[in-house]
């Protein structure tokens, strides 16, 4: 590794990317960039995005070189940490994965249910190509995956190609944050006890000082009749109605249940209330998003001109803190503790034991090596169980082409009534994405 750090992102003209950006100036004495190469197939947002991340580096860090290319070998080769967050088939795919699901009456999402099952088949052969790649032709690099559905992807990754790779989500910092924020200490002085699967995790006890905080932090809560969650979140977060239902469920569940999960258990805790909230919106989620990326492209061409001062307002210091602090820890073999994805090996016994699980871990110049987090409450283990045979199933349908595979995916899936449904959500997504799975052309 040379002095200053060579990084990449694939999928480099995300409206993601200046809020990483943001992160490198702010911790450029720990992690200084010698190189960034963007990556991107869509040539304008790479256009767009990356004046603006030039002009940033410019002004903060004017000895980094900074590339943009379609090119994913140049993002490849001679490159020292590979950030992943692209979108097979983009946000029309996403669109098409969510309003399938709404159509039959289920939970439309991105990642949790039917939406995550079509997303990780389109997704998973594209980034299984990109870790064979990257051994292929710079075994040496790291990859930092948190492009998804994220647990599926990672396991997908560990079960086909042996690259060094982290996979990551910014959910459980976004929680360890804001609780820190609340309680008025600095994120690192708290231990979260977390456990569980990518988008399906709780943090059961949140240690400062070798106290837990969460029995109190949920009475007080319980006693307040108004918590401000614009000052734990802050009002950009809080200016996205989605942001907004998303944290109200999740302080719901906090403290009904006393764990604090993450925010993506809406999902299955409120399923029909967020079914009649998507209905009622009259869209998805991937079509808000698209309105929300346009004016945040319009936006940074403007920052460019200089006829604006730039605002994040997707992704952010939180994101920029996981991902960046990640790429530090190895860098610096720094042994911190990041609540990543990893291969189990026993951290959560009743899980099998290659399963990708979502837990503290200590992250070092050699990788991740998860901490024994032991048994789930009763309250949530049949939960995770079973959208862990899910996963299983899935990754296996995506890498085999397996049909049988795909539609007993499905099946076991919480959010999928029946064997009847689950065929017709398969015929759909086959069918319509036909063009992003190659694995099941001509195959039954
Ligand atoms: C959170 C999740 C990510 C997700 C992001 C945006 O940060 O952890 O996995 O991509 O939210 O979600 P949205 O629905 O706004 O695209
Ligand atoms: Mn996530």
């Amino acid at each position: 590794m040379s002095n200053g750090l060579r990084v990449s992102i694939l999928g480099g003209g995300s409206a993601y990317t200046p809020g990483l950006i943001e992160g490198f100036i702010r911790l450029k004495d720990t992690v200084p960039l010698e190189r960034l190469v963007l990556m991107d197939i869509d040539s304008r947002k790479l256009s767009i995005v990356g004046a603006m991340v030039k002009a940033m580096l410019e002004a903060e860090m004017p000895g980094t070189r900074v590339d943009l290319t379609q090119d994913r070998m140049e993002a490849i080769q001679d490159i020292d940490f590979i950030l992943c967050q692209i979108r097979v088939g983009g946000l029309a795919a996403r669109h098409l994965d969510e309003s399938i699901a709404t159509e039959l009456g289920l939970v439309g999402q991105e990642t949790t249910g039917p939406g995550g099952f079509s997303m990780a088949l389109r997704t998973i052969p594209v980034m299984v190509e990109i870790a064979r790649d990257i051994e292929t032709h710079n075994p040496g690099a790291w990859l930092i995956n948190y492009t998804n559905p994220t647990g599926l992807v990672a396991e997908a990754i560990h079960k086909a190609c042996p690259v060094k790779v982290i996979s990551i989500c910014d959910e459980p910092m976004i929680l360890q944050e804001a609780l820190a924020g609340f309680v008025g200490v600095d994120p690192g002085s708290l231990f979260m006890d977390y456990f569980g699967l990518n988008h399906l995790g709780w943090a059961r006890r949140v240690l400062l000082r070798g106290n837990d905080i969460l029995p109190v932090l949920r009475q007080t809560m319980q006693e307040s009749s108004d918590i401000d969650l614009d000052k734990v979140f802050g009002s950009t977060v809080m200016s996205d109605p989605k942001n907004q239902l998303e944290l109200q469920n999740t302080l719901r569940i906090f403290l009904e249940t006393g764990l604090l999960p993450s925010p993506y258990l809406q999902y299955y805790y409120f399923s029909d209330e967020m079914i009649r909230y998507r209905v009622s919106t009259g869209k998805t989620r991937a079509q808000e998003v698209i309105e929300l990326e346009k004016a945040i492209l319009a936006d940074f061409e403007k920052v460019t001109a200089g006829r604006k001062k730039l605002e994040i307002k997707r992704g952010g210091k939180w994101h920029a803190d996981m991902m960046i602090g990640m790429l530090s820890a190895i860098a610096q073999d720094s042994r911190s503790i990041y609540i990543v994805n990893v291969p189990n090996r026993g951290s959560m016994p009743e899980l099998p034991y290659d399963k990708i699980v979502e837990v503290p871990a200590v992250v070092d110049a050699s990788g991740a090596h998860p901490l024994a987090v032991g048994n789930m409450p009763a309250s949530v283990r049949g939960l995770v169980q079973a959208v862990a045979a899910y996963e299983e199933l899935t990754v296996k349908a995506a890498l085999e082409g397996s049909q049988a595979d795909a539609l007993d995916a499905l099946t076991c899936h919480p959010l999928v009534p029946s064997r009847e449904v689950a065929k017709r959500l398969l015929d759909s997504y086959l069918r319509t994405h036909a063009e992003y799975l190659p694995q099941f052309a001509g195959r039954h």
